[in-house]
């Protein structure tokens, strides 16, 4: 079986994404169906603060029969210069699947260059593939299908943005960002960009939005992006001008009153709370795919 990791979100088709999130649904549905995983392991490395990462994977690989082995990076080797290649090459004696959240993106590449199993961003500073994986999973719940759907996402161009436009655009899915100057997000293939909200967010079927401060930036720059993103908070009244029946998405954490106000985290257009679930049903799917291969 070819090995598969999963660190952008590019590196499966549409077609396969499509039917990863067709198994996600039918996990959701019967959760313990699945031994996917009996008998075997997956290391779970958090270099950066998590709780729906690391919960919806632990719980998830246990549901999958499973045994998550969490690893903070200040407690691994790696923290004392230990190479990424001589970690990959151990790890991967030990386990059937490694995922690591860290800041540079060319970390994950290195893990994944000299592992001889699959290895999962469960995020860098540029991608955050797992949470695209469940937010089309909320949408596909919502609406029925994906294709030809909109999502306009206003605020931080960051790694949530980048990887709804990466995975959005496989499965037929408009992503159109928001964003002032100086926090653009870079040009994605079929991605539309604009720093005019109210543009991103006309006839769009979801409004997403993410923190204005993320843990890789520079908390020095903190005053200077809250004051730059201000006029791109999701409100009530951006929600309004979306298509009938818009549905308004927001990764976690959140900060009610920056960058989402309380009315609509919390109003009846919200589907949060089911895309903080969803990401143990995608990634299960997503560990079933990498570890078992494609289905037969
Ligand atoms: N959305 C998300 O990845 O949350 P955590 O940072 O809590 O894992
Ligand atoms: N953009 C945020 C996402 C948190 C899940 C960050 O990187 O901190």
């Amino acid at each position: 079986m070819r090995l598969t990791h999963y660190l952008t979100g590019a590196e499966l088709t549409g077609t396969e994404t499509a039917a990863l999130l067709r198994r996600a649904r039918e996990l959701k549905a019967a959760p313990l169906h699945s031994r996917a995983l009996a008998g075997a392991s997956v290391a779970l490395i958090f270099e950066r603060p998590s709780t729906r990462t690391r919960v919806s994977f632990e719980v998830g690989v246990s549901e999958l029969g499973g045994h998550p082995v969490i690893l903070r990076g200040e407690e691994m080797q790696l923290s004392r210069g230990e190479s990424l290649r001589d970690t990959a090459l151990v790890l991967s004696r030990h386990v059937a699947a490694i995922g690591i959240r860290t800041g540079p993106d060319e970390t994950v590449e290195e893990l994944a260059a000299h592992a001889s199993v699959p290895v999962i961003n469960l995020l860098t500073r540029d991608h955050h593939p797992c949470q695209a994986l469940a937010d089309l999973l909320t949408l596909d719940e919502e609406f029925g299908h994906l294709d030809g759907l909109k999502l306009a996402y206003v605020g931080d161009g960051n790694n949530v943005a980048r990887s709804l436009a990466i995975v959005g655009a496989r499965v037929g899915v408009t992503v159109a960002v928001a964003a002032p100057p100086g926090h653009q997000l870079d040009p994605v293939a079929g991605a539309i960009l604009t720093d005019d909200p109210y543009e991103a967010v006309a006839g769009a079927n979801a409004v997403y939005t993410d923190v204005w401060v993320s843990m890789n930036d520079a908390p020095e720059t903190a005053a200077a992006r809250r004051e730059a993103l201000a006029p791109y908070r999701l409100d009530g009244r951006l929600l309004a001008a979306a298509a009938p029946g818009a549905i308004a998405l927001h990764c976690l954490p959140a900060h009610p009153g920056e960058e989402i106000t309380e009315e609509v985290l919390y109003g009846e257009r919200q589907r949060i709370w089911n895309q903080a679930e969803n990401r143990r049903h995608a990634q299960k799917a997503l560990l079933e795919r990498l570890i078992s291969g494609p289905p037969a």
